[in-house]
């Protein structure tokens, strides 16, 4: 098991060697999903840093799945507001332990922002979420058997038992909606349900989840939302529904879909995620 006292450290090489790269201190940082990169294309960069350059960043090898750290300006009314964005993200499914799949998130909190986005490609458990839909996320229900927490705790970084009654924040839930309502898209509230993956779900468990509440099922973003919280640092989320979950619609699944409706989200998200930023970092 690794030693949790080796996290703060391994935690401040990194910040370190991205302080480094630009003094810009971020006030929002957004985790980008699958397919949802292209948002960081809307920062006026400063540092663009490949992940494989930071040191102890976990390295992803899923198609569609870049790894860069992004930090940029965002143009907003009334100034710019700076942010940190994670191109890309590590799963649990491709082996890495949950401390490592919460170490971007836990950067990003390090760097000092004041909230944290974090987005996914998720899937439609509720039939009512179709594809292309855009969900904000309520809470979650973490399936995936793992906690990034599991271990030694390291007090410098937050307390033991971190209370989870509130894992996405009211007030930043509350910006969402205000600027779906300024820009006039429909952003209705789910539960998002963490799975281990990476099958997809069988038509069985998925009638298990929306009979245990769950509105969305995937296999990301608990885990970072679970540092986050550790750290003290209030949390919204959204997701990109991509595809009906499994047994609601006729035909199989595929991640070469989950991208392609995630691209075709691209312009909704992205306007939906600078309108959030820039009333979250002002
Ligand atoms: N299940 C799990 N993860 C997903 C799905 C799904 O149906 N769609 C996108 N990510």
């Amino acid at each position: 098991m690794t030693k949790r006292a080796d996290l703060s450290t391994r935690l401040s090489y990194a910040l370190a060697w991205i302080r480094g790269q630009t003094d810009l201190v971020p006030a929002v940082g957004v985790i980008l999903g699958s397919g949802l990169s292209g948002f960081a294309d809307r920062l006026e960069a400063r540092a663009a840093i490949p992940y494989e350059q930071i040191p102890g960043f976990p390295l992803s090898r899923v198609a569609g799945h870049p790894g860069r750290l992004v930090v940029g300006e965002l143009p907003a009314e009334g100034g710019a507001v700076p942010v940190v964005a994670m191109q890309g993200r590590v799963h649990a499914y491709e082996g890495w332990s949950a401390e490592d799949v919460a170490f971007g998130a836990r950067v990003l909190c390090g760097l000092g922002v004041r909230a944290l986005l974090v987005t996914n490609a998720a899937g439609g458990v509720n039939p009512a979420y179709a594809p292309g839909a855009i969900v904000r996320i309520s809470d979650h229900l973490n399936l995936s058997g793992v906690n990034p927490l599991v271990g030694e705790n390291d007090d410098r970084l937050g307390p033991r038992f971190p209370d989870m009654s509130a894992p996405y924040d009211p007030r930043l839930a509350a910006l969402i909606d205000d600027a779906a309502r300024e820009l006039g898209l429909a952003v209705p509230a789910g539960v998002y349900a963490c799975l281990l993956g990476p099958s997809y779900e069988t038509p069985a468990e998925i009638r298990m989840l929306r009979a245990l509440g769950a509105d969305l099922v995937g296999m990301s973003t608990v885990p970072e939302v679970i540092a986050a919280r550790h750290m003290g640092v209030p949390v919204a989320g959204l997701s990109v529904v991509t595809n009906h979950a499994a047994g609601l619609s006729r035909h199989p699944l595929s991640h070469e879909e989950v991208g392609r409706v995630a691209e075709q989200a691209r312009d909704r998200l992205g306007a939906l995620v600078s309108a959030f930023l820039s009333r979250a970092g002002r």
